[in-house]
């Protein structure tokens, strides 16, 4: 199965839309794990139990409690992810020619044999929101990785990376930063065997959720060997 990199094109943007969505969703599972594990949502969690079984007396009743409240987390993720992808989270996305395809920035997708996108990476400046004299121009930003999931473990983000660095030293980035979080363990992982170093991690707060984000750099004069 012969997958190819390439650059952005116009008509990729249904599709480009659909990888990243569905990698948002994709990150359901390891979210409700993560919450779960949380000291805040057991505690919450045991004691809204006891309280139901104090008042009922039925064990049947509290198992079925207990489950519909797992049931309801879940929901709520679901919930929130619905709403991040309806939220000025995608902004980015909806205009990928005029926000990516300009000098030093780019937009690459991976494409299989029968044409469909099934991979996504992009390259921007760090801090595009701040004024231009205050925007480090050294330093690029990878945003937008994701891989379909039936095309995982194939190499697909390895290669798509590789395509980030290539650019980002042909641009004469100093540097390269991107964020992941908790919930994304595999893309750290994959960041880290590629030579990126986690600098800081830093609760963000997203609809009421913390999330433990990690950001990570890659210094471009280094030449790591990576594999
Ligand atoms: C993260 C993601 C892009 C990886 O894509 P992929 O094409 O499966 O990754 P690759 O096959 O290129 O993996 C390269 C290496 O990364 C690491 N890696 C990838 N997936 C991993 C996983 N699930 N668990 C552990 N390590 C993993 C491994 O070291 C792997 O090398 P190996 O297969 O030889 O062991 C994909 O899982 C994804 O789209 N996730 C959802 C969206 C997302 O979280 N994006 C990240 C935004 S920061």
């Amino acid at each position: 199965m012969g997958v190819k990199i390439r650059t952005f094109r116009p008509s990729d943007a249904k599709t480009v839309r659909k990888v990243l969505i569905d990698g948002l969703f994709s990150n359901i599972d390891p979210a409700f794990f993560v919450g779960v594990r949380r000291p805040s949502v057991i505690v919450s969690v045991l004691v809204l139990t006891a309280l139901m079984y104090y008042w009922t007396l039925s064990l049947l009743y509290t198992i079925a409690f207990f489950v519909a409240l797992l049931c309801l987390y879940y929901l709520t993720l679901l919930v929130a992810a619905h709403l991040l992808t309806m939220g000025p989270l995608f902004d980015d996305i909806e205009n990928v020619q005029g926000n990516y395809m300009k000098p030093r920035r780019n937009f690459w997708v991976a494409e299989a044999d029968d044409g469909q996108v099934v991979g996504t990476i992009a390259i921007t400046l760090m801090n595009l929101d701040k004024p231009a004299n205050e925007c480090a121009d050294d330093v690029a930003w990878l945003r937008r990785m994701a891989v379909s999931e039936k095309y995982r473990r194939q190499g697909i983000a390895k290669r798509l990376v590789e395509t980030a660095i290539e650019f980002c030293k042909r641009n004469k980035y100093r540097r390269i930063e991107l964020i992941t979080t908790e919930v994304q363990l595999p893309a750290k992982a994959l960041y880290e065997r590629m030579g990126f170093r986690c600098v800081n991690t830093w609760a963000r707060r997203e609809y009421g959720f913390v999330l433990w984000t990690f950001t990570l750099i890659y210094d471009i004069q280094q030449d790591t060997i990576y594999y």
